[in-house]
């Protein structure tokens, strides 16, 4: 079945002295979701962003603020991210005892709500929870860094994902984040991925070479 791909730049791959150009460099260049990575130095080793820095970028593209948080405890800040203008709020398993209150909370913002399972964790992790979640990211890399390389084993992961969605009927976002250039986009698309997180295979070059690297990881596909 051929499915439409979206692309969702990672900016954590930006020039963060000129972020709000950057989201509307690629926002031009055909960027179907505006990936952002957000992480504690707790959860993750590296900090990032904070919801500030979400509300100052809202202004600058009109797509969906594809929001990864990557935070322990998640629960307290996802009002703020929410009101800061995420369209979809992704969390780890691992970041709350309570996964199912988390994803409500979630959608009780009235945001799309997404689970990201990191190399190591199951897909048994979300069995019960697909009834819902809006989007779920499949991480092909461990979390924390951009520029990392792609994790073969979470290719047959990605098609067990994609089975369990289409049995539910539902439409889900598969999402792929970690090491996706042009050479791992296509794989990740045949095993079942419809939106692929980049960062560095979007940013490299400079402005004028993004619309052509977002080009290249859609590949034949629309
Ligand atoms: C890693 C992040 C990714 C990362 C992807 O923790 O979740 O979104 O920025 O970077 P690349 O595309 O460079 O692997
Ligand atoms: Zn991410």
């Amino acid at each position: 079945m051929q499915r439409a791909v979206k692309i969702a730049p990672s900016i954590l791959s930006a020039d963060f002295a000129r972020l709000g150009e950057e989201v509307q460099a690629v926002t031009a260049a055909g960027a179907d979701y505006i990936h952002i990575d957000v992480m504690d130095g707790h959860f993750v080793p590296n900090i990032t962003i904070g919801p500030s820095v979400v509300k100052a970028l809202r202004g600058h593209s009109d797509r969906p603020f594809d929001v990864h948080l990557m935070i322990a405890p998640v629960d307290p800040y996802v009002e703020a991210f929410a009101e800061a203008g995420a369209d979809i709020i992704t969390v780890h398993p691992e970041a709350g005892a309570h996964l199912h209150r988390t994803l409500q909370l979630i959608r009780g913002c009235g945001k799309k709500a997404g689970v990201s399972l990191n190399p190591a964790t199951p897909v048994e992790a979300i069995e019960n929870v697909i009834g819902d979640v809006d989007l779920i990211l499949v991480m092909s890399v461990n979390p924390g860094f951009g520029g990392q390389k792609f994790i073969e084993s979470q290719l047959a992961k990605i098609e067990r994902v994609r089975a369990m969605i289409d049995a539910t009927g539902r439409h889900i976002d598969l999402e792929v984040d970690g090491g996706i250039d042009p050479e791992t986009a296509p794989r990740a698309i045949a095993a079942g991925a419809d939106v692929l997180v980049a960062g560095t295979a979007t940013f490299r070059g400079g402005p004028g070479a993004y619309a052509d690297n977002i080009r290249a990881l859609r590949g034949n596909h629309s």
